[in-house]
């Protein structure tokens, strides 16, 4: 139903919207690919999808590729949602971003137990077979692992889930040995949040995701990129171009690529006018996007969704308790305001900022 309009949409954008609009073509004239997260009950939203549609190469599944999203239960697998979003791809000529094959977070209940047992690792191999056969021709790169690091569990700074404690660190070399194996030419990453800011606990993060891909790199896993999720967060404070770049810098001389695969903005001051709202995060986006972009090692910028409408990112009581006596003729914060197109899908500062530096030299 939803590939069915495409072709009549993609056909009416042609004649009524001005192509450079486009930041997917703005990107794609500078080297570099530009694309979203989307849910499927996003796509069935007229604004959001034409705001895909007019702005994106890419396509990153937002929850239908996940573990817990198609296998509901041992030996079964539910494809119905994540084939939809396939074959959504597929009608719009888009490329998708294949994630995520392991993730703790959304590992099946049943699959946690499994492993837990004497299963073994064919469940986790199956998998990935399964979701590489199924979705191999429309995937680019897929999130083979999605934040394995974490720091203070254990001193290598991995994670210390499920899938650690059944097969030790390795179960990283062996998701993506069994990855290639499943598909020679698909580029594979491995994702992660908290890499973004210059403080000591982000620094701890970046250090530990280094040593991680150094090692296997050396061991010669199979494993061409780094995911670097860009959750930003007006919070943590500015950000370090110098800190960024010493990072990538690092990660290309592995011969590694980098994606920046999430960016989106979690605000702090609700109470401000929501045109200084949308400036503090338009900032924050530019300190970002100019020291990260134009480095050789980065192939692509996808955000995590366009329209602050669809953004997984709440105002939560927390936030509005900041603010005491806020709010109180009745009004509220609104939504987070911290992607490119407004509730209504109008392009914000946000967007601007990433179409100048989508285009910045790439050094
Ligand atoms: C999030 C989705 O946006 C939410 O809708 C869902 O409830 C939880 O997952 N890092 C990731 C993404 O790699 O998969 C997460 O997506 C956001 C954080």
């Amino acid at each position: 139903m939803l590939a069915g309009l495409l072709p009549t949409m993609l056909a009416a954008r042609g004649l009524a919207r001005p192509q450079p609009l486009s930041l997917a073509r703005v990107a794609a004239a500078n080297g570099l690919r530009f694309g979203s997260a989307m849910r499927l009950d996003a796509l069935a939203d007229p604004v959001v999808r034409e705001l895909l549609i007019d702005n994106c190469a890419t396509l990153t599944p937002e929850l239908e590729f996940k573990w817990a999203a198609v296998a509901p239960a041992a030996g079964r697998y539910d494809f119905a949602a994540a084939d939809r979003v396939a074959a959504f791809a597929r009608a719009g000529s888009f490329r998708v971003r294949g994630h995520t094959l392991l993730w703790h977070r959304s590992i099946p209940a049943w699959a946690e137990t499994a492993i837990a047992g004497d299963a073994g690792w064919t469940v986790v191999g199956d998998h990935i077979r399964a979701m590489m056969a199924r979705y191999g021709a429309v995937v680019d790169e897929w999130d083979v692992i999605n934040e394995p690091i974490e720091i203070g569990s254990r001193p290598d700074g991995l994670r210390s889930s499920g899938l650690l404690n059944a097969f030790g660190r390795d179960y990283i070399a062996r998701a993506l040995r069994d990855a290639h194996a499943a598909a020679p030419q698909a580029r594979l990453l491995i994702n992660e949040y908290d890499l973004e800011y210059p403080i000591p606990a982000q620094q701890a993060r970046r250090d530990a995701m280094l040593a991680l891909v150094r090692s296997l790199v050396g061991q010669g896993v199979p494993l061409h990129g780094v995911g670097i999720q860009a959750h930003l967060d007006l919070a943590k404070g500015p950000i370090d171009a110098v800190v960024l770049r010493t990072f990538l810098d690092a990660i290309g001389a592995l011969g590694l690529t980098v994606s920046i695969t999430e960016l989106d903005v979690k605000e702090r001051d609700y109470i401000l006018p929501a045109a200084q709202r949308d400036r503090a995060v338009a900032a924050q986006v530019a300190q970002f996007l100019t020291a990260v972009l134009p480095h050789r090692a980065v192939t692509s910028l996808s955000c995590w969704g366009l329209s602050d409408r669809q953004s997984w990112l709440q105002v939560t009581p927390a936030d509005q308790a900041r603010f005491p006596g806020a709010w109180q003729d009745g009004t509220s914060p609104g939504l987070n305001r911290g992607l490119p197109f407004d509730s209504a899908g109008g392009a914000k500062p946000m967007r601007q900022t990433i179409a100048a530096a989508l285009a910045l030299p790439r050094t």
